[in-house]
């Protein structure tokens, strides 16, 4: 078994609820990349966009998916852009098992709608900025060694089968 586990997939697929869960579960450290960085910059991750734009983010992200990519037994959360940049994949795979979520973009809409955080969906009509972030991602997610489908599944059922998984 590699040392981590690595959650990605779209905001709102249960990342964070479920790798909490996870980590509990398996007695391992928790982190979210985004949560860090919020920590690191003392900035909401929507400040941020606002401040510096989209582009040093994802500096900001490298340098934090780096860090994070060195510490052992831990449960990663990763946010949904992760792959966008294949050094960060690179570095997450050194020690850890990348496991995607996937779910519904009805779904989605009804977790992150009231989400004021998250900016890439809240400029425009967030559920056309759903559908045009997954039809851009979906190849990129396929890095993961296992997908799984959350939108109708328990979360105490998903933290089950990456159990299973990762044995
Ligand atoms: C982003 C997703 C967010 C956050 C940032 C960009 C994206 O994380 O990293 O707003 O590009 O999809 P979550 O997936 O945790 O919402």
């Amino acid at each position: 078994m590699k040392s981590n586990i690595v959650l990605i997939g779209i905001s709102g697929s249960g990342k964070t609820t479920i790798g909490k869960m996870l980590a509990e579960r398996l007695q391992m450290e928790f982190y979210d990349t985004d949560r860090e960085i919020e920590k690191l910059t003392g900035k909401m991750i929507s400040q941020y966009f606002a401040e510096y734009g989209e582009a040093r983010f994802r500096l900001e992200e490298t340098a934090m998916v780096k860090k994070l990519s060195q510490y052992d037994h831990c449960v990663i959360s990763t946010g949904g852009g992760v792959v966008l940049n294949r050094q960060n994949i690179d570095y997450l795979q050194e020690k850890g098992t990348l496991i995607c979520f996937s779910t519904r973009p009805e779904i989605i809409l009804e977790r992150i709608k009231a989400d004021i955080n998250r900016p890439l969906f809240h400029n425009g009509d967030p559920y056309q900025n759903i559908l045009r972030l997954l039809r851009e991602r979906k190849k990129l997610y396929q890095v993961a060694e296992l997908t799984i489908d959350t939108s109708d599944m328990d979360f105490p059922d998903v933290v089950s089968e990456i159990h299973e998984f990762v044995k």
